[in-house]
C-alpha cells in the first residue's frame, strides 16, 4: 500500500497530468483538499471509492485515514493542489509517513504562477529584462517568513514576482515594492486562474490597489515586474537566424556540424 500525493492542478479538472488521472483512477481511496482542489477531479475516483476532504481535518484526522487504509491494504490518492513542491504541506504529512514506514509516491502538478502566467498570455522571464522567477509570499496568521526573505529584497534584483496568499496584503505589496520597482512598474493579479469565473485585474503599482477593491480576497496571485510589460526586450538567441547552436549548426566550421541527437546518445 502506498501513499501517492498528486499535484492536481490550479483548478480546471483538465489541467492534471495523465500519470495523476492513472493513479487516482487505480486508487480505492482519496483523500482531497477541498478548498482547493476541483470536485470535478474526483471524477476520475473508481466506483465505491472513499472520497474524503481533508479541508476541515487536522493533521492527526489525516494520518488516522491513512492508517485505516494501510491497515486494509489499499492504495491512497492524496491531492494537492498546484504542484506539491510549493505550499502544499506534503512535507509534514510526509515526515509521518516515512517514520510509520508508509511507502510514498509524488507526482508532479501545474503550478498556480504558471496558470496564471497562461492567463495572461506571457512570459514570466524576458531577455534582458528579468531572467528570474521568484515564488514567494507575505507573512500570514500561521506563517512568519524567514529573515531576508523581504519583498524588498526580491524586488531589488529586478526579477518577477509570484506572490502567492498575499492578495489581502495587498496594501503592504505595493508599499515594500514600488521604491525597488517604480510607480510604473506593472502588476497583475489573476483570480482562480483556470476556473471558470477566473478574473484578471491589470494595472501598475500605483494602481493596483483601487483596482483591485474589496472584492478578491483570496486565491489569487499578485505577479509584479518590469518583464511583464512585454516591452523593451532583447530577443532571445536561441531562435535568431545566425545563432550556431547544436541543433542549427551554421556551416562547415561550426563546431556542431555533423552533430546529431544520435551521435551525442552514443558518447
Ligand atoms: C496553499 S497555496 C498552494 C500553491 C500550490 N501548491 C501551487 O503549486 O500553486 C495557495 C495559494 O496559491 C495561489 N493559487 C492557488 N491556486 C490558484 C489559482 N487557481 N489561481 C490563482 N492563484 C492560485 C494563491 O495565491 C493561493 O493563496
Amino acid at each position: 500500500m502506498t501513499v501517492h500525493f498528486i499535484g492536481a492542478g490550479p483548478g480546471a479538472p483538465d489541467l492534471l497530468t495523465l500519470r495523476g488521472r492513472d493513479i487516482i483512477a487505480a486508487c480505492p481511496v482519496c483523500l482531497y483538499a477541498g478548498s482547493l482542489v476541483p470536485e470535478a477531479m474526483l471524477g476520475h475516483c473508481p466506483e465505491g471509492a472513499r472520497i474524503v476532504n481533508t479541508a476541515p481535518m487536522d493533521i492527526e484526522q489525516i494520518m488516522d485515514e491513512i492508517r485505516t487504509a494501510h491497515a486494509a491494504g489499499h492504495d491512497i490518492a492524496r491531492l494537492h493542489s498546484g504542484d506539491l513542491s510549493v505550499w502544499s504541506a506534503m512535507g509534514e504529512q510526509m515526515r509521518r509517513l516515512k517514520a510509520e514506514g508508509i511507502p510514498v509516491s509524488v507526482t508532479p502538478g501545474v503550478p498556480a504562477f504558471a496558470a496564471a502566467a497562461a492567463a495572461l498570455g506571457t512570459e514570466l522571464t524576458l531577455p534582458g529584462v528579468a531572467q528570474s522567477v521568484v515564488l514567494t509570499r507575505t507573512p500570514g496568521r500561521a506563517s512568519s517568513m524567514p529573515e531576508g526573505e523581504t519583498l524588498t529584497n526580491f524586488a531589488a534584483t529586478g526579477a518577477t514576482l509570484a506572490i502567492h496568499l498575499s492578495v489581502q496584503n495587498i496594501a503592504r505589496v505595493v508599499d515594500d515594492l514600488t521604491p525597488a520597482y517604480g510607480a510604473d512598474c506593472p502588476v497583475a493579479v489573476v483570480y482562480r486562474a483556470s476556473w471558470p469565473d477566473q478574473e484578471i485585474i491589470r494595472g501598475t503599482l500605483s494602481d493596483i490597489r483601487s483596482k483591485l477593491g474589496e472584492n478578491i480576497t483570496r486565491t489569487a496571485l499578485i505577479l509584479v515586474g518590469p518583464a511583464l510589460s512585454g516591452e523593451g526586450i532583447d530577443e532571445s538567441c536561441l531562435y535568431s537566424v545566425d545563432y550556431d547552436r547544436r541543433y542549427r549548426p551554421q556551416g562547415a566550421g561550426s563546431p556542431w556540424s555533423g552533430w546529431t541527437p544520435e551521435s551525442e546518445a552514443k558518447s
